[in-house]
Parts: C-alpha cells; structure tokens; sequence
C-alpha cells in the first residue's frame, strides 16, 4: 500500500491536502473527474438538498472500491447523527457520474488528507439537523462543519446556539476547511483592550459552507441549520458576545440591537472587524448612542471599541460586492464611584456568570498561525 502512494505522490504534483469539490462543477457523461490530492485521503459528503436519485447516479471510484454520493451522505457513526465518518481513500480517485444535466446539484464532497486527520479529535460534520457539540478537557479539536443546505431562506446558514466554554477553554472559529484561513472570525476567549475576556457567547448564524472551530479544553455549542436574525435583539447579558456577517450579495440590512446595561457600572462596546471588498470600497457603520465609526473591512482584523451604550448599529454601505464579518461584544467593567451598591441578588446574576480571565491570548492565536 505505502510504495504505492509514495511512487504516486512522485509521480504527480497533487495540490493543497483540503479540498472542496462541488458536484455541479464536474463534468459528467462519464467523465473522469479525477481527484487531485495526494492518497491517502479521507472524503466527507454534504448533500442535504440534493435527491437521492441524483446521488445514487455519481460515483466515487478508487482503485477497488466504487461508493456512490448517496452511500457517501450517510457515512456516518450513528444514525441519527449529523457527525460524518471518513471514507478512507489509499489509491487515486475519480468522481463520475453518467448524469448529463446536474448544475442544480448543491452538494460538495470535502476531501483531506489521512495525516490532516490523524489528529487525535479531527471531526467533520454535515450541518443538516440538530447536533450537540462537545469537546473534552485533554485534547485539542479541530471541528469541521459542511453545510449545504438550501431549504432555508438564507441557505446556506448555520445557527450556534448555547455556546459554553470552560475557562480554561479556548475556541476559535474560521470560515472555510482548515489551512485555507488563518484569521478567526469570532475567538472566545477574546482580548479586549489587553486583557482576555471569556464570554457565554449569544445565539449566531454564519453563512459560510464551510467553517471550522479549533479547540482546546471542554467547549459546548448546539449547532443546526438556520439563521438568526440580530434585528432587534436585545444582549442577553452585562458582558457578552456575538456575531453578525455578510455574504457577497446578501441584501443590504441595519441592524440595531438593544444592549441590556446596569448603568452603575462602566464598560466596553466594540467590535472585531474584517472582511474583504474587492476595490477597496464600501464600509460599514458601528454606531451607538454617542459613537459612530466606518471601517473598510479588510483581511486584517479591525478592533473598535468605544463606552457601554443602551444601542448597537450595523450598517453597511456600499458593501454588495464583498463580504464582512463582524464578533460585536459588550464588556461590563466596574462600578462607577458613588452610585448605589448593587441590591442583594440584582446584577449579581451576570458578573458572576462572566468570567474574566488574565490570560493572554496572544499564545493561542500564536499556536494556531
Ligand atoms: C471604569 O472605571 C474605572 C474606575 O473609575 C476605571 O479604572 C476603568 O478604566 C473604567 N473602565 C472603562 C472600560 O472605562
Ligand atoms: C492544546 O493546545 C494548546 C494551545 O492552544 C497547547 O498549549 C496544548 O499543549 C495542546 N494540548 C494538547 C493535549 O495537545
């Protein structure tokens, strides 16, 4: 088996070890659409919205086995799970399909290299029904999650909700399959003004079709598929966190959110901004009651912060072009002198509740850059 590969990986040049292939971007007639990554790999199936007709019809073929993108779908550990089991792949490898017409196709296999996941918690799940997530204390996770969805009124999308984290914990997120990007777009511990600060993140949804989430410690999340509108919304907490992003040609929106405050104590409002338009234009507001600021999302991430505020605006101007993400947070700090000790039992609830935590996160960020 291993004089195998090796003369094959000499023999070609394969590319980059993660790899999204969209079925409708094959050719079909029974073309050989032949897999360009080193064996041997692993491949996942997310084909939520596509008919099981038109899956038993595209196949996967290696050098002895044949699976077709239906078996693919349902590759799984349990039932009625939505975590994937790796279909392992130590030959090269072609997808064909004797399919003519398949444009409408919205599924896409995820293929990674074995050492990518020969990582001790390496998990990949197809975000098409409800899922627990949860990490344990000694081993780091990378946490992989394919959505291809369309039902949904702004598919594809993914709502996080119920997000807990030890405080030992940390968890980063990022938007594609790993090793395609190295900038989180929503970190939880986050620094804030040099300190790090541990949130109980609020319900989120991201539009990407692919995203993973890097762990180290016990993290919790429930993820399904659907959107979460911030419109509106009211914070949960004194100090918390969330997220709000754009889509290339998303509709333009203004959100404006309603911050719950206990207005005896000072703190922060703010934001982690980034993103890219092409051209260089467009921007988007982060406007509170006495503050306002435009930022021209860019790769590099952008921090705003400004005072506790009763409201938080989005807005976007310009902005159809590109795209942008944004991690909002509310940071509750001390009391201000002369105000009233807080009553037995009110506020208590919520510095309690949120910890901050004196660690700096530089390191982590560091590790996995
Ligand atoms: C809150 O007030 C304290 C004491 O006046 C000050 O040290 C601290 O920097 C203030 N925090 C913020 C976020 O303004
Ligand atoms: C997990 O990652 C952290 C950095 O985030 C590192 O310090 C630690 O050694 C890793 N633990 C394991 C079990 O690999």
């Amino acid at each position: 088996m291993l004089p195998h590969s090796l003369f094959f990986s000499i023999l070609f040049s394969f590319s980059i070890a993660h790899q999204i292939i969209h079925l409708n971007e094959l050719k079909g007639n029974g073309f050989k659409n032949v897999i360009d990554v080193a064996p041997p790999f692993a491949v996942y199936f997310s084909g939520a919205s596509d008919s099981e007709e038109d899956l038993k019809e595209i196949h996967l073929v290696t050098r002895d086995k044949k699976k077709s993108f239906y078996e693919l779908k349902n590759e799984k550990p349990e039932e009625f799970s939505s975590r994937l089991s790796p279909f392992h792949v130590s030959s090269t490898a072609e997808i064909t399909t004797s399919l003519e017409e398949f444009t409408e196709l919205k599924g896409f296999a995820y293929i990674v290299s074995f050492d990518e996941i020969a990582e001790k918690c390496f998990r990949v799940y197809d975000v098409d029904r409800f899922e627990v997530v949860k990490t344990h204390k000694d081993v780091n996770c990378t946490l992989v999650f394919l959505n291809s969805n369309f039902h949904l009124r702004y598919p594809p999308s993914t709502k996080i909700s119920n997000w807990h984290q030890n405080e030992l914990a940390v968890a980063n997120l990022y938007r594609g399959v790993p090793s395609q990007e190295k900038t989180p777009v929503f970190s939880n511990p986050l620094e804030i003004n040099g300190k790090s600060v541990l949130f109980i993140p609020e319900t989120f949804s991201l539009r990407f079709e692919a995203f993973y989430i890097r762990t180290s410690n016990h993290v919790y999340l429930e993820v399904q598929p659907g959107h979460k509108s911030l419109h509106k919304h009211t914070t949960s907490g004194y100090t918390t966190t969330g997220f709000y992003m754009r889509k290339i040609g998303d509709p333009h929106e203004r959100i404006e959110m309603i911050c719950v405050r206990d207005t005896r104590f000072n703190g922060t409002v703010g934001a982690v901004v980034s993103g890219h338009m092409p051209s260089n234009k467009g921007s988007i507001g982060l406007i509170t009651d006495d503050e306002a600021v435009f930022i021209t999302p860019k790769k590099e991430k952008k921090v705003w912060t400004t005072e506790l505020a009763d409201h938080l605006t989005i807005s976007a101007k310009d902005t159809e072009e590109g795209e942008f993400f944004v991690q909002w947070f509310i940071v509750q700090d001390l009391q201000i002198a002369g105000t009233q000790k807080p009553m037995k039992g009110a506020g208590k609830g919520a510095s309690g509740l949120n910890v901050i935590v004196q660690v700096l996160t530089i390191i982590f960020f560091s590790y996995f850059n």
